[in-house]
């Protein structure tokens, strides 16, 4: 299974969404075994929804809060961004965990409000240069991963992104990705037994047409997690279309 899905970021307006819409689902056509999704930003996912449905491609949202409803100013509940027409949340990404300050501890309460809401999470993790550099990747993403023990298995795609390739241009090394995601499925097996092994890990950081088909050769990457070229909709669909040809 691959699993391909643009984040939009803060960027788009409604007539621009409408236009990549519009172009993407004029070149798409759904392949069994790999799901396209698309994280508008939150004023847009109702519109988006709309303008995606039927077409196979899902939505999702970029960001959720665990409470349900109430004085939380700023911020959507997961049953908000269900009733939007979505279908998926992404959580923790590192520019919520580093210029928000996302904690982890939040990031159980988002994971078990999401399934109470029947949305699919996508778990993002990373570590940044600093942390490579001193040799401390493999410990940042077993912290990070603890979550997971926390909420007991339940539906879920993971994004390895380092926190470095990120918006940068810098995509990881094919061995640099190859050694991390083998780790996070062996880290999977171990707090999710059986349930682990059914967890997608898309790789995220300066993917483009250019080095995806690369990537997706890498054991154990199930597809990317795409900001810069996904605000294009011919390079998206390149990027949807690589990842189909990956099955
Ligand atoms: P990028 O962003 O593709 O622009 O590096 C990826 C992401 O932050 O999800």
């Amino acid at each position: 299974m691959k699993i391909v899905i643009a984040n939009w970021k803060m960027n788009l307006l409604s007539a621009e969404a409408a236009n990549f819409c519009q172009a993407f689902k004029a070149g798409y056509s759904p392949k069994p075994g790999c799901e396209i999704g698309i994280a508008p930003p939150a004023t847009l996912l109702r519109e988006v929804s709309a303008h995606l449905a039927g077409s196979g491609v899902q939505v999702y949202a970029q960001n959720g809060y665990f409470e349900q409803k109430g004085a939380f100013t700023g911020e959507i509940s997961m049953g908000q961004i269900k009733d939007a027409g979505c279908h998926g949340v992404i959580l923790g990404h590192s520019e919520r965990r580093h210029i928000f300050g996302e904690m982890d501890e939040n990031l159980v309460k988002k994971l078990k409000a999401a399934w109470e809401c029947e949305l699919m999470p996508v778990l993002c993790i990373g570590e940044t240069l600093t942390q490579r550099d001193a040799g401390f990747t493999l410990d940042v993403l077993h912290a990070q991963l603890d979550v997971l023990k926390l909420t007991g298995p339940g539906p879920l795609v993971l994004a390895y992104e380092p926190v470095w390739a990120i918006g940068t241009g810098r995509v990881a090394e094919t061995a640099q990705i190859e050694e991390v995601h083998a780790f996070i499925h062996d880290e999977l097996l171990r707090l999710w037994s059986g349930r682990g092994m059914e967890v997608p890990i898309q790789y995220g950081g300066s993917v483009t047409p250019e080095n995806f088909a690369g990537i997706l050769k890498v054991p154990f990457v199930a597809g990317g997690l795409v900001g810069g070229a996904s605000l294009d909709p011919a390079k998206f669909l390149k990027l949807a279309e690589q990842a189909q040809a990956a099955i």
